[in-house]
């Protein structure tokens, strides 16, 4: 099962730089997670384009992007044009995208429908908005959902995913997990 970092659990803002080498430091990173959002969407503001175009250019580590915004037309050309390897748009905001996610409210069964032109979905198991939250497990039914529906499919679970966590998140087929607050508290 892949690892994604999520920065938005960072220790320390100021020192994003020696957070960043940390990360990058670790054996078992696949990509760098970083949560967009507007204060609109979600009731929080985190990382804003500048920020990310420079992270994108100062790290080695691929960059995922969970856009949680609400102004999404205007930015949505602004964030793709920033190089990462996915771009997670919210299922509500973009309806046809290769990399979906999926909140709490969001209900699985009106995802199906779309479910062949997406490659990957990014299963929100806390409410979209905050690191450091208690995961959500009834979430994870969604997982087999999707799973029965599209074998191919590749599933990220994104909160409160930590060392118990994960074991359970282990016994559904899940591709990958994104750590946030889980992961730094560990260093
Ligand atoms: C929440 C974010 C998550 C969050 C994960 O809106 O999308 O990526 O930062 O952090 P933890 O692992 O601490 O729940
Ligand atoms: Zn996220």
């Amino acid at each position: 099962m892949k690892k994604s970092i999520s920065l938005l659990a960072t220790p320390s803002w100021i020192n994003l730089k020696d957070v960043l080498h940390k990360i990058e430091a670790a054996q078992d990173v696949d990509s760098l997670h970083i949560d967009v959002m507007d204060g609109h969407f979600v009731p929080n503001i985190a990382f804003g384009p500048d920020l990310v175009r420079d992270i994108a250019e100062n790290t080695n580590i691929p960059i995922d992007m969970h856009l949680m915004i609400d102004c999404f037309d205007a930015m949505y050309n602004v964030y793709k044009n920033i190089p990462h390897r996915k771009l997670y748009v919210p299922f509500e905001k973009l309806k046809h995208a290769e990399y979906v996610s999926i909140n709490v409210e969001t209900n699985v069964s009106d995802v199906l429908p779309y479910i062949k032109d997406i490659k990957s979905i990014l299963l929100m198991t806390v409410k979209a908005g905050f690191s450091g939250q208690n995961m959500l497990m009834d979430m994870l039914n969604k997982i087999t959902i999707l799973k029965d529906v599209n074998p191919c499919l590749e599933v990220w679970v994104d909160g409160g995913v930590n060392e118990e966590t994960i074991k359970i998140v282990q016994q559904y087929r899940v591709d990958g997990v994104v750590m946030g607050s889980g992961f730094f508290e560990k260093r």
